[in-house]
């Protein structure tokens, strides 16, 4: 999408990689929407980092950001016994891997990866391939959000005011994204519409980078917050919610997303109201059984205890609200059942939660 920088608009991705330095490009999204800056992530240790600190988060970012981590790690291997690469190979991925838990994508990002450098029987060979397996992923994210878009766009209807949470924005993926495809795509309809963006606590990715993306987009829009849903959505105000996912259960379409996401499923449907998840096809998880066992991440208690924001000197500081002697706790993500999910939107297009097992085969499921 562009950034709007000095009054110009230029072209960005959330994740790119510079191959002569051997670097993962990345946008440091903790410092938006106040400061726009790229940082480079010089080797796997550093972009596992990255990925842990949330210099980039959203599922479709670390999903590539995990690839190129991958690739990154293989094209710094020196030495030609493919023994020796496969172990390194195995720690690169492992490291990567455990960085975040929730998110499924960097793991199916990286089994693309490792699939791809199989085909190489040589190390020189299976460098190249990572590479551009990793590349391959990272377009095929842009193209997946780019057809939920065209699918999605339909729901929206002139006039309507929407709410989504969190970002499962352009920032959230390496372009466009997957929950706000179907604005811009709308938007570039031209179809006039709103947005109501849960603040998203304790992080506030609602209010810092979905806002920032949608005045960047010039797209009609107000930060709420995340107890104002409930309100609007009784007084008629709220025609349509659209979120994104960190993993969805192909098995039984349970869908896990950010903390707060279930209040809302539930709130949708109390008010009938319809209720969407848009998801590329490497948030789906074919494996697990059960939402339960989706592992959540359980984050540090000082996010819920205080807030991170700009001083007036234009200082970034951590300020503390809550009772000095109180603890918090602080999980990051929440499941949605099904019966509460009125479609997911998927590069195939419209799809049943309960379908997606029925429909594994166009869904990119091989066994
Ligand atoms: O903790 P984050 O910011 O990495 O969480 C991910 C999210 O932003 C949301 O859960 C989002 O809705 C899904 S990611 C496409």
């Amino acid at each position: 999408m562009n950034v709007i920088q000095g009054g110009r608009a230029r072209p960005c991705r959330t994740v790119a990689f510079d191959r002569p330095a051997n670097s993962v490009l990345l946008i440091e999204q903790r410092l938006l929407p106040h400061e726009f800056k790229i940082v480079a992530t010089k080797n796997f240790r550093e972009t596992a980092a990255a990925i842990r600190t949330m210099v980039v988060r959203g599922a479709g970012a670390i999903g590539a950001t995990a690839a190129y981590g991958l690739a990154q790690g293989a094209l710094a291997f020196r030495s030609t016994s493919l023994a020796k690469f496969n172990q390194h190979v195995d720690t690169v991925y492992q490291t990567l891997k455990e960085a975040r838990p929730t998110a499924v994508d960097p793991v199916n990002a990286m089994n693309e990866v490792r699939t791809v450098m199989r085909l190489g029987e040589t190390v020189p060979e299976q460098q190249v391939l990572a590479l551009a397996a990793a590349e391959e992923f990272a377009s095929s994210d842009v193209e997946h959000c780019r057809a939920i878009g065209q699918h999605g766009a339909r729901l929206i209807r002139n006039g309507m005011r929407l709410l989504t949470h969190c970002n499962a924005g352009w920032l959230a993926f390496v372009d466009i994204g997957s929950a706000t495809a179907p604005m811009y795509a709308a938007q570039a309809q031209g179809k006039q519409f709103h947005v109501f963006c849960d603040e998203t606590r304790p992080r506030s990715q609602g209010a810092t980078l979905t806002a920032w993306e949608l005045s960047q987009q010039k797209i009609s829009h107000q930060i709420i917050a995340d107890n104002a849903a409930g309100h609007l959505m009784q007084r008629g105000e709220i025609d349509l919610v659209i979120v994104g996912s960190d993993r969805v259960l192909g098995r039984t379409g349970e869908v896990a997303n950010k903390i707060g996401t279930y209040t809302k499923a539930v709130l949708a449907h109390r008010h009938q109201i319809p209720f969407y998840v848009a998801i590329p096809l490497s948030t789906i998880d074919w494996n697990l059984k059960r939402g339960l066992d989706i592992p959540i991440e359980e984050r540090e208690e000082a996010e819920v205890l205080g807030a991170w924001g700009i001083t007036s000197a234009k200082k970034r500081e951590y300020i503390r609200v809550a009772n000095p002697t109180s603890g918090a706790r602080n999980p990051g993500f929440d499941v949605t059942p099904p019966e509460l999910i009125t479609g997911i939107i998927t590069p195939m297009g419209l799809i049943k939660p309960k379908d997606l097992w029925k429909r594994r085969g166009d869904l990119g499921h091989s066994a």
